[in-house]
């Protein structure tokens, strides 16, 4: 790709999960603040639950971190209990919104044509989506980790590059999340190349070359350096470790760039 990865966003994004109470929550985001709140050379994101995207939004208000929703209804309103839209959290400060998280596939059921909705429904509020992919473990060992990830990314040929001009995408292998087995960095880099050239090909190779795309699965302060060495591997999506502060500031310490 023409531009050096030195010049790609590096992109650094907690997800909290169902993880916390309201104390434990905002004390994280007052920690982050304190140790991170000033941090450049990365773009740093976290993602609480939706009770929780007010208050963590006021505490981080000003400072380096962006804040997320970890997904939204398809729909901008209506009679659709439990619903958060897309427009409710864009009106509360987020900037973001996870889109195609594999649980949202594999727990509730998130088809394709759903995440496309989705994607749909983020963008036209003017949010940025961080889009996940990523293959299942009996997908990998049947040798189709790269057909499965082309499948997924479909969904962004519907969209201009213009209008995804802010798009992350995080390939989380579906095996390496919450498990402890990450990604080796050269299985990553052989993925996150092979994305690469899936936009260079069905977007453009001027999008390609910008596009930040984020490794996800396990990341965790001692492996962070060694996954973001990567050539194609612009930052990561982080679970269990974003809700130390330590392991993530080491992450994102890794993660920046002079
Ligand atoms: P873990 O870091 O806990 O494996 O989770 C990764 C993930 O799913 C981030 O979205």
């Amino acid at each position: 790709m023409a531009l050096p990865t030195s010049r790609r966003d590096r992109v650094i994004g907690g997800n909290w999960k169902m993880n916390l109470e309201l104390d434990a929550a905002l004390r994280l985001a007052g920690d982050l603040r304190g140790k991170l709140g000033s941090q450049r050379g990365a773009r740093l994101l976290v993602f609480p639950p939706f009770p929780y995207l007010f208050p963590v939004l006021a505490k981080l208000r000003d400072s380096a971190f962006e804040v997320g929703a970890q997904d939204v209804h398809a729909k901008a309103s209506g009679a659709f209990t439990s619903g958060v839209s897309a427009s409710m959290v864009r009106s509360l400060g987020c900037t973001s919104v996870l889109v195609g998280h594999s649980e949202r596939r594999s727990v509730f059921g998130d088809t394709d044509a759903i995440v496309a909705d989705k994607l749909r429904a983020v963008l036209g509020e003017g949010l940025f989506p961080v889009f996940c992919i990523g293959e299942t473990l009996a997908e990998r060992q049947a040798g189709r980790t790269f057909d499965v990830l082309a499948r997924q990314l479909t969904v962004l040929e519907a969209h201009a590059p213009a209008a995804l001009a802010r798009l992350v995408i995080a390939y989380e292998p579906v095996w390496a999340i919450g498990t402890g087995v990450t990604a080796t960095p050269a299985q990553a880099q052989e993925v996150h190349a092979q994305i690469r050239g899936w936009v260079a090909g069905h977007l453009s190779a001027e999008f390609a070359a910008r596009v930040p795309i984020q490794y996800g699965g396990s990341v965790n302060g001692d492996n962070a350096a060694a996954l973001l060495a990567g050539p194609d591997i612009d930052g990561a999506l982080v679970g269990g470790a974003s809700l130390d502060v330590m392991a993530f500031s080491k992450i994102v310490l890794a993660a920046a760039r002079p």
